[in-house]
């Protein structure tokens, strides 16, 4: 931690995150099938293709949760006391988190952030420019992953808290492991604290198949970036146009899948790992799950992990879900 700083800015928590992307591959790119964690998309190129695909007619999901905090973020921070602490868990560019600001600033005299992200840079570069647009704001930054950053809120000073988790960054985890990771959550949480969970809900096939496979090709963009950092990360020789995006939404999971299929039969050479891997033709790298949430299995996922709403709010076509959601 750092000693004083006269700035409203201070970093709760700073690690070095040390990503084990070399193993990772090696290890998923010899599974069979084949696979990849998703976290591994964001370098710098891939998180600025994300929010290109945040601002698809396509990609409803951010523009519908953005409705919705438009609409009721009085509501939401209007049950939340002075003093509060808002921690977001993945914070990004934190776009959608300003209406939760706006809203509370104007019952408040002031706001303590905690944004939770892997990237320091990402982090200072954020909290610039909110600094410079909140008077009333002060952060608090933690540069970890999440489950050391919600350790790292014990050492916040004592008072109200409500953590964010916007986007359906949720739906990137199996449903056990989203009851299980949620659990953590709420044992990071006091009795009078609060969780904002934004969640992705079931709806039509081909609605969802446009959304993971946009007519500009910015998804699959996106998804082949992943082939791309690794050439650039591991001296690999993947050729991009050897492979091509493929999206599959299981309807019995409820669950968005990403592929990368390959197109021929192939080998690829990672250098730095030493590695030759054989691709025969139509063989796939899975990418990325994207669980969709009914709203029973919403209820379900809810109640599994000692939580209960307290509110509950949608867009107007019912496509997204945000929950207000306190300990029970
Ligand atoms: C950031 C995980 C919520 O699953 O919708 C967008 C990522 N992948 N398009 C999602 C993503 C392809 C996104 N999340």
């Amino acid at each position: 931690m750092q000693l004083e700083c006269p700035s409203r800015f201070r970093w709760l928590e700073k690690q070095s995150v040390r990503e084990s992307f070399a193993q990772d591959v090696a290890l998923g790119l010899s599974q069979h099938p084949r696979r990849l964690p998703c976290r591994y998309f964001y370098d710098a190129q891939g998180s600025q293709l994300f929010e290109e695909i945040c601002s698809l007619p396509e990609y409803y999901l951010t523009r519908a949760e953005h409705q919705i905090l438009e609409r009721y973020a009085a509501q939401i921070v209007g049950q939340a006391p002075a003093g509060l602490s808002m921690v977001e868990l993945g914070s990004g560019s934190a776009s959608k988190t300003r209406l939760l600001f706006s809203a509370y600033l104007q019952f408040h005299s002031r706001l303590c952030y905690v944004p939770i992200d892997i990237s320091p840079s990402m982090l200072e570069e954020s909290s610039q420019q909110l600094l410079a647009d909140y008077a009333g704001l002060e952060i608090l930054g933690v540069a970890a992953e999440y489950e050391p950053g919600l350790t790292a809120l014990r050492r916040l000073p004592k008072g109200p808290k409500m953590i964010l988790w916007l986007g359906s960054n949720v739906g990137n985890l199996h449903r056990t492991e989203a009851s299980g990771f949620l659990t953590k959550v709420v044992s990071a949480m006091e009795e009078t604290d609060f969780l904002l969970l934004g969640v992705d809900l079931r709806k039509d096939s081909q609605v969802l198949l446009r959304a993971y496979d946009d007519a500009q090709g910015v998804t699959a963009r996106f998804n082949l970036n992943l082939l791309a950092r690794i050439n650039r990360e591991l001296d690999a020789n993947f050729q991009l146009d050897a492979f091509r995006h493929q999206v599959n939404y299981d309807e019995e999971a409820g669950r968005v899948e990403m592929y990368l299929s390959s197109q021929r039969v192939q080998k690829v050479q990672l250098r730095r790992l030493g590695l030759e891997i054989d691709w025969q033709a139509g063989e796939r790298l899975h990418t990325e799950n994207s669980y969709k949430y009914s709203p029973a299995e919403l209820d379900r996922l809810v109640h599994s992990t000692g939580l209960r709403f307290l509110g509950r709010w949608s867009d107007d076509q019912g496509r997204f879900a945000l929950t207000l959601l306190t300990r029970s």
